[in-house]
C-alpha cells in the first residue's frame, strides 16, 4: 500500500504519521498522480490543528497536502487531454502529502519539461494566489504596491509578477530577509513597530495598494496609509478584510493559469524561491518548518 502523511485527529505535530493508506481510485474527472513533489502550506497547518474544520469538516484520519507535481498513473471517466506518464502538476482537494493522490483534471496542467517537479509543485496554492490577488487590483506601472510577508510563498510570487508589470514593490519582511527581497526587485521595509512611518519616506507621494498575506497583525499597520480602501488585497485572514474595507482574494485556479504561471517560470520571470525540501520520510519535519511562520520562499516534501 502506498504511504501518506496521516493526521489522526485535529491538534498538534502529534497527531501526524506516516502511514500505509489505500491506493486511491480516479472517480469522474479525477486523475490518479504518481506524486514526485508536494508544496506545503499555512494551509496545512490550519487544516490540522482544526481551524479550517467548521468550513471543511473532514473524516478522520485523514491526508493533508494541496498541492503536488508527479506523473499520471490512471485517468478516471470523462477525462480528456491527460493520459497515463504525462508530467502534471496541480491543486488536490486532500491528499498530496503522499505516494499518489487525485487531481481533478480541471484544475491540473501539463508540466513542461523546463520546469523541475519540485518547481511545480508550488504553483498551484502560492503563485496561483499572488496571480489572482494581482488581477483583482488592476495594477500599472504606476503604481506603489505594498506586499506584506513578502519573503513568504505567497510574497516573494506577488513581488515578482508585479515588477514584472512594472510596478514599485515595497515588501514587509524581517531584516535578515531585505537582501533576499531586493534581489527579487522588491524595497524591503522591517515590519512592527514604526513601519508606517519607513514606508511614509520610501513613498512620500503614497502608496496605491496592499496585499497583505500576513493579517490584522500587519494589516492594521500599514491599512492607515492607504486613502481608498478597496483597494486592499487580504489573503491571510478572509475575516479581516470586511474589518478594513478592502476585498478578499478571489481564489481561482483553472488550468490556464497553471500553464500562464508555469510560463512564466519558463521565461525567467518568476521563481516561486523554493528554499526547503524534505524528502517523505520528513514530511511532519516539513509542516514544522511552515509552522513557524516564518519561511522564506517555499518548503517542498519530494517523493523518490
Ligand atoms: N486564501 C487563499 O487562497 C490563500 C492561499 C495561499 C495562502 N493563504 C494564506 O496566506 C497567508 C500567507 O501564506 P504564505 O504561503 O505566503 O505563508 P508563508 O510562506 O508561511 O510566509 C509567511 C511570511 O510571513 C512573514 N511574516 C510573519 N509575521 C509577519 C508580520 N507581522 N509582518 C510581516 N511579515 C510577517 C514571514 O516572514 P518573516 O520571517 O520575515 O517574519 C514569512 O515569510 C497564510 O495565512 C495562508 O494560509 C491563503
Amino acid at each position: 500500500m502506498p504511504r501518506a502523511l496521516v493526521f489522526k485527529d485535529y491538534g498538534g505535530p502529534e497527531q501526524l504519521a506516516l502511514a500505509e493508506v489505500p491506493m486511491p481510485s480516479p472517480a469522474a474527472g479525477q486523475l490518479l498522480v504518481g506524486v514526485r513533489a508536494a508544496g506545503v502550506n499555512p494551509v496545512d497547518v490550519k487544516t490540522r490543528n482544526g481551524r479550517l474544520r467548521d468550513f471543511m469538516p473532514l473524516d478522520l484520519p485523514a491526508v493533508l497536502g494541496r498541492e503536488v507535481s508527479g506523473v499520471v498513473e490512471a485517468v478516471g471517466p470523462q477525462v480528456t487531454g491527460f493520459a497515463p506518464g504525462d508530467e502534471v502538476f496541480g491543486s488536490t482537494p486532500m491528499a498530496g502529502f503522499a505516494e499518489y493522490a487525485l487531481l481533478d483534471a480541471d484544475v491540473t496542467a501539463h508540466k513542461p519539461p523546463e520546469v523541475s517537479f519540485t518547481v511545480a509543485a508550488v504553483l498551484p496554492i502560492a503563485s496561483v494566489t499572488a496571480y489572482n490577488a494581482l488581477a483583482q487590483l488592476q495594477l500599472g506601472a504606476a503604481d506603489v504596491v505594498v506586499v506584506t510577508g513578502a519573503a513568504g510563498g505567497v510574497g516573494v510570487a506577488a513581488v515578482q509578477l508585479l515588477r514584472d508589470r512594472g510596478v514599485r514593490v515595497i515588501g514587509t519582511a524581517s531584516e535578515p530577509k531585505h537582501v533576499f527581497l531586493e534581489k527579487l526587485g522588491a524595497e524591503p521595509v522591517a515590519y512592527g513597530e514604526g513601519v508606517r512611518e519607513r514606508i511614509e519616506a520610501l513613498a512620500p507621494s503614497g502608496i496605491t495598494a496592499i496585499i497583505d498575506t500576513v493579517g490584522s497583525v500587519a494589516l492594521s499597520d500599514v491599512a492607515p496609509l492607504l486613502a481608498d480602501s478597496s483597494r486592499i488585497v487580504e489573503v491571510a485572514e478572509t475575516a479581516v478584510a470586511a474589518e478594513f474595507g478592502g476585498l478578499v482574494v478571489n481564489r481561482d485556479r483553472p488550468s490556464a493559469t497553471l500553464i500562464e504561471l508555469a510560463e512564466l517560470v519558463v521565461r525567467g520571470v518568476l521563481d516561486p524561491c523554493v528554499t526547503a525540501t524534505y524528502p517523505l520520510e520528513r514530511a511532519a519535519d516539513a509542516l514544522a518548518h511552515v509552522e513557524t511562520g516564518h519561511v522564506t520562499g517555499k518548503v517542498v516534501i519530494t517523493v523518490p
